[in-house]
């Protein structure tokens, strides 16, 4: 039997601990921690995540700001407004959602975010600092699936961690985590060059699917008794939802499910841990700035 791990249930918690904190903030009288969020353009998963990011600060007590751009706004025009939110003492913690369309460099506007303000922990500066094991933001996904395997008492140490991804924002920085002193797993990432993906994620005591490939990972390539922890949300379309999609993840749920100890779903796995660490690090950005 396999036990499914509830990400909704585990975000739900921690936020109430946010939140119990917050209220401790305003009975001493103190400021509430203010997340600005910058959308740019309408595309519909980015649209979904930063209402969700809004909705979840409501839920805490966090104040929120929404700050929306056209799609064809001048990358200089951007990098003002990110100058502007950097200078802004009101603002604890920010996010710039991405992906960024095709004019504006990523690289230019993460590099322009204040880092004590960088609820993403995107920016080098804090990537360097969770290389070197040195306190810093944590990227939002990494953290929530660290956090996930934590509350879940999963064994990390020693055990053989395959990670299918080498994206900036989960799979880099999650396979470094896994890696460091605590969690002491022996980690491998695997990628589209990789040979014989297949036999080497057939080792894994846990794998980590982080490529934003429906189904990917399936029942012949997991070990009988793994961890799965599924990180995909592709929007697919779909004629069981009102809307007409729904998000899939990397992982043959169905199928590899039965063949694990412990699997996270899609949706309600690794999605509200990702926005939960954002809310984390806005709150210690406050705590730190006051
Ligand atoms: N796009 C996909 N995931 C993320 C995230 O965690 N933060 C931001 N800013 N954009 C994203």
């Amino acid at each position: 039997m396999y036990t499914i791990i509830d990400g909704s249930k585990t975000a739900s918690r921690i936020k109430q601990e946010i939140a119990d904190e917050v209220a401790k903030l305003k009975l001493d009288g103190k400021k509430v921690p203010h997340l600005a969020a910058i959308l740019v353009g309408n595309d519909g998963s980015s649209e979904t995540y930063v209402a969700y990011k809004v909705k979840d600060c409501e839920e805490v007590g966090f104040q929120s700001t929404l700050l929306r751009f056209e799609n064809n706004i001048p990358e200089s025009v951007l990098l003002n407004k990110i100058e502007e939110l950097n200078n802004d003492e009101d603002i604890d913690g920010f996010i710039v959602q991405l992906p960024l369309p095709g004019h504006i460099s990523e690289n230019r506007v993460i590099e322009s975010i204040d880092p004590s303000k960088d609820a993403d922990g995107f920016h080098p500066v804090n990537i360097g600092k969770m290389v070197a094991g040195i306190p810093g933001f944590l990227p939002a996904t990494p953290y929530g699936i660290i956090e996930l395997i934590k509350r879940y008492g999963i064994e990390t140490s020693g055990r053989n961690c395959v990670v299918i991804g080498r994206s900036n924002i989960v799979g880099r920085p999650v396979s470094i985590l896994l890696s460091q002193k605590g969690m002491d797993a022996t980690v491998t990432v695997v990628h589209s060059r990789t040979r014989n993906l297949n036999d080497i994620v057939r080792q894994a005591d846990i794998i980590i699917a982080a490529i934003g490939s429906p189904g990917f990972v399936k029942a012949d390539m997991v070990k009988e008794g793994a961890v799965v922890i599924d990180v995909g949300t592709t929007r697919v379309k779909s004629s069981e939802t009102r809307s007409g999609w729904k998000l899939a993840g990397d992982v043959d749920f169905e199928n590899v499910a039965p063949k694990c100890s412990f699997i996270t779903p899609v949706p309600g796995g690794v999605g509200p841990m990702t926005r939960v660490s954002l809310l984390r690090n806005t709150l210690v950005a406050s705590k730190q700035k006051r």
